[in-house]
């Protein structure tokens, strides 16, 4: 446990009002994969142009915020997930989340955060991001703050690249960096089977090899299809398994090549489509039904090809308090 009280961040003026709820929180947030990611080239501030399409997923991780003496962050695994690498000082987006809040509200940062972990960690399904916007509502509930929709989604922006979709849930397409934010038009609910893969891939690491792979050659402006976007208004999982793409991937597997023997296992249990989810190394199959799904699960699992197999559905909504304890 870490804890710390953050003298610094005491305001010089009064801080308006509020009435701290001594009640714990609890808020849940999804998983998300990207359906389509298209990545430009590299910018002059380290990041990369995107158009992607996000789709939150039904495997949340819960911040559970209680008034607390300084910061304090603690973690609890759920079934085959590995916390050992999620960090319980300032460095974990949870409590960046949280001082950021503080900051900016005049708040002392007094508060615990116990994260129940339900998404695989450094898995590419933005399970940091979940837990970033997971704390920023807690504490804005647990505080008293009352933040609007939009000065939320400014917050989340500052912490991470995916952290304002976690906050927005459902399916969207992002530009920018990821951060600029459209609800995309889609129906229907979707089937998904997740291989999780022993030990996580760093993000950063999977961008600068995605660039050495690429080897300067000129881009086109990263753009989604017309089939991505015409399978999801008509909510057609056949058409989408078709349109799913990401530009890390090549990338991904050259970091993990193991990961070729995954989507071989879901690909001869027919799964509609498949690719690596985000940066990965997490692999989603999209499945034609629940039953679908759960026959591609059992053969990754007889497989032996990755850790842990998870099934989720989608489009889900994003960060929600779930209540007071
Ligand atoms: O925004 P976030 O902190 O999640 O990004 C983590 C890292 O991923 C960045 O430091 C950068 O190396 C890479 N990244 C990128 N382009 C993006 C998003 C992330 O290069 N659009």
């Amino acid at each position: 446990m870490w804890s710390s009280s953050h003298a610094w961040l005491k305001p010089t003026t009064n801080p308006p009002l509020r009435v701290t709820c001594m009640s714990p929180v609890s808020v849940v947030a999804p998983a998300k994969l990207n359906l389509s990611l298209a990545v430009g080239g590299p910018r002059p501030d380290g990041y990369h142009d995107l158009a992607t399409v996000y789709h939150a997923v039904s495997l949340f991780d819960e911040i559970i915020a209680t008034p607390g003496k300084g910061l304090q962050i603690t973690v609890e695994a759920s079934s085959g997930i590995d916390v050992d690498s999620v960090p319980l000082d300032e460095t974990n987006l949870a409590a960046q989340a949280a001082l950021l809040l503080a900051e900016q509200t005049g708040q002392d940062p007094d508060v615990s955060l116990h994260i129940r972990k339900g998404i695989p960690v450094a898995g590419g399904l933005a399970g940091g991001s979940a837990d970033a916007a997971a704390a920023l509502l807690a504490c804005d509930a647990l505080w008293g703050v009352g933040l609007g929709r939009s000065e939320l989604l400014t917050l989340a922006a500052q912490l991470g690249s995916d952290v304002p979709f976690s906050v927005m849930g459902g399916t969207a397409l992002g530009v920018g960096r990821g951060e600029h934010l459209t609800p995309a038009l889609a129906r229907g609910r979707f089937e998904w089977v997740f291989a999780v893969a022993e030990g996580g891939l760093s993000t950063p690491q999977v961008y600068a090899e995605c660039d050495r792979l690429r080897d300067g050659r000129v881009l086109p402006e990263p753009h989604v299809s017309d089939a991505m976007m015409s399978a999801l208004r008509s909510g057609d999982a056949v058409a989408l398994g078709q349109a799913l793409q990401n530009d890390l991937q090549p990338a991904a597997c050259s970091l993990r090549p193991a990961l070729l023997l995954t989507m071989e296992v879901g690909d001869d249990a027919e799964a509609l489509g498949s690719l690596v989810s985000g940066s990965g190394p997490t692999v989603a199959f999209l499945a034609r039904d629940a039953e679908h799904a759960l026959d591609i699960a059992v053969s990754l699992s007889a497989s032996g090809t990755c850790k842990a197999v998870k099934r989720a559905h989608g489009a889900v909504a994003g960060a929600r308090v779930a209540g007071e304890r």
